[in-house]
């Protein structure tokens, strides 16, 4: 029997030298949460997102309380738009009196500490349930989109959001938007773009949450390929240039080697998604009692970290930052 000479276990012998060597720290500043709300006064459990929530207003700005005092400085916002108000071209995204430029003035009041972050996109508002708009013929509109988008981040900036995010995937806007926002004198509002956003189908409680799943076709002409990865390096060179002042790869756990690669390539911030489709993978599982959901939820966050992502979007933000407080 030979001993051998290197031992990694000395590393690993007790819980002090295992912190001490330890590479990737979550911590619940690092974290996003995506809250969806209605215009309802009721908060409303979410059937195909077990464990989320619609928010009415009120509830809304007690969760964004609960999220600050667990330590969450930022959340995203998702409305769900009633079926009347929604049309071809989106056009309530521009409405000064819609529900995300209502919210955003009441939290940007009361919480002047806590970044808000909005979704650039038209599926929330479009009757037909894309991003962008649709011709007769079924194609998604690049430029005509684009002109939408820039209302939209300006009609939120101008209610008081702190970061513009575009999940749309149209070509240019992000330039277009940084334009538009310049003229209007937002030149602070940052521009977190969905740099590398896959056709993934793992967004399908999400759409489900929202309503706004696609009438029809799907979202492949302008999601990305998930077998493709060259491609998201090219959309981050496009980002970078057209002055994105982070980027996203989203879904995140299913494309960590994506988070890597852009990691390596960009001296940006880089955000990960942890859809939810992510999230109730795990939430099925340890329901059943198949898996043990802190442990997996921490660990499926530690490994996004590790990937390279320095936030990162997750519907476990509030557990997570409970779970961390909880450990010391
Ligand atoms: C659409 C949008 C989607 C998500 C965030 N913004 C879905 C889609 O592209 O169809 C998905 C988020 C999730 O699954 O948690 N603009």
């Amino acid at each position: 029997m030979t001993a051998p000479h290197h031992r990694p276990r000395r590393n690993r012998r007790t819980a002090a030298l295992r912190d001490l060597v330890r590479e990737t720290t979550l911590t619940a500043a690092d974290l996003i949460y995506p809250v969806f709300l209605h215009a309802d006064a009721v908060d409303t459990p979410i059937d195909a997102m077990p464990g989320q929530t619609r928010w009415s207003p009120d509830g809304l700005l007690r969760t964004a309380e609960t999220a600050l005092d667990r330590g969450i400085r930022a959340i995203v916002l998702f409305p769900k738009i009633d079926d009347s108000l929604k049309d071809s071209t989106g056009t309530q995204v521009g409405n000064e009196e819609g529900l995300i430029p209502r919210t955003l003035r009441s939290l940007s009041e009361r919480f002047p500490e806590l970044t808000l972050i909005t979704d650039v996109a038209l599926d929330p508002y479009s009757s037909d349930g894309h991003d962008g708009i649709v011709d007769e013929s079924g194609e998604i509109l690049n430029d005509e989109t684009i002109e939408v988008l820039c209302r939209q981040a300006v009609t939120q900036a101008r209610a008081g959001a702190d970061i513009i995010a575009p999940s749309d995937m149209m070509d240019g806007r992000v330039a277009a938007i940084r334009k538009a926002l310049d003229a209007e004198g937002f030149q602070g509002v940052s521009i977190l773009s969905y740099t590398a956003k896959y056709a993934s189908a793992y967004y399908g409680p999400f759409r489900g949450a929202l309503d706004s799943a696609p009438k029809s076709g799907d979202k492949k002409t302008y999601q990305m390929d998930p077998a493709n990865r060259r491609e998201a390096l090219r959309e981050l060179r496009l980002d970078e240039s057209e002055g994105a002042d982070m980027v996203m790869v989203k879904p995140a756990g299913p494309y960590l080697d994506i988070i890597r690669e852009v990691r390596d390539a960009t001296d940006l911030p880089v955000a990960a998604y942890q859809v939810s489709g992510e999230y109730l993978m795990i939430e099925a599982a340890s329901q059943s009692g198949w898996l043990d959901r802190k442990a997996v939820a921490m660990e499926s966050l530690t490994g996004i970290k590790r990937a390279g992502a320095d936030m990162i979007l997750t519907y476990y933000a509030l557990d997570a930052a409970h779970w961390l407080r909880e450990e010391g």
